[in-house]
């Protein structure tokens, strides 16, 4: 594949745009949906609990979120204007039910006031965080006391092997995430890195090892 190639799929990756965008959203939500399910299961939801995402994508797992626990409420933001429109899309009920919220930001700065919820995750974005020790520190603002923080990656080990993550992509060992999370306030509270079976853009089956590390504030 040439380089425009890779770059342009990693591009799409970071921020999804256009026709081949819809697309990208429908494949990363199903590639990726056992990393997502991994750190949703982590975050322990209860009934009451009001839930935050960065980077949701489509949002094609957030019927499994109300499925965890009664009287949830969820809120998405992303940076891409085309995953808001289709998460919304998608899950116009839970939007129109004002169970679901989804807003655009910058990546930066959290639109909400400091203790507003009780668990928040984050799937495949830390690599494309802009300024990962402002982004942790606004999560901690946002996050209520004792409140939970899910962050799942695909580890740096197998991304690097994917020839367009030379583009755009910050990559991650559980090593370099603790030291990240080390100049936070977060404690963390557990780690855990499975490996599973996806296919590889030529269509054979590959080992994927991904971590969610879980943090309190
Ligand atoms: C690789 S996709 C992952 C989507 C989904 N979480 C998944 O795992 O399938 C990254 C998504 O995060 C969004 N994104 C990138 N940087 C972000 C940031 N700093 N905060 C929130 N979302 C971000 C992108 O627009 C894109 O939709």
């Amino acid at each position: 594949m040439k380089q425009e190639e890779l770059q342009a799929i990693a591009s799409q990756l970071k921020h999804p745009k256009g026709e081949k965008g819809i697309e990208m959203g429908n494949m990363m939500n199903e590639t990726n949906i056992n990393m997502t399910h991994h750190s949703i299961q982590n975050l322990h939801i209860t009934a009451g609990n009001t839930i935050l995402e960065l980077g949701h994508g489509n949002a094609g797992h957030v019927a499994f979120i109300f499925e965890q626990a009664e009287n949830i409420k969820y809120y998405g933001l992303e940076m891409s204007e085309l995953m808001f429109q289709e998460a919304r899309q998608i899950n116009r009920n839970f939007v129109s039910q004002k169970q679901a919220f989804f807003s655009i930001y910058d990546g930066d700065t959290i639109p909400f006031q400091e203790a507003s919820f009780d668990k928040i995750f984050t799937v495949n974005t830390i690599y494309f965080w802009q300024e990962p020790e402002k982004l942790l520190s606004e999560i901690y603002r946002v996050l209520k006391p004792k409140g939970i923080l899910c962050i799942t990656f695909a580890e740096e080990s197998f991304m690097k092997q994917l020839p367009f993550t030379q583009f755009e992509f910050e990559l991650y060992s559980t090593e370099k995430a603790e030291e990240l999370i080390a100049k936070s306030e977060f404690k963390i509270i557990n780690k855990e890195t499975l490996t599973e079976k996806v296919k590889s853009k030529t269509g054979e089956l590959v080992d994927r090892a991904f971590t969610t590390m879980v943090l309190e504030k």
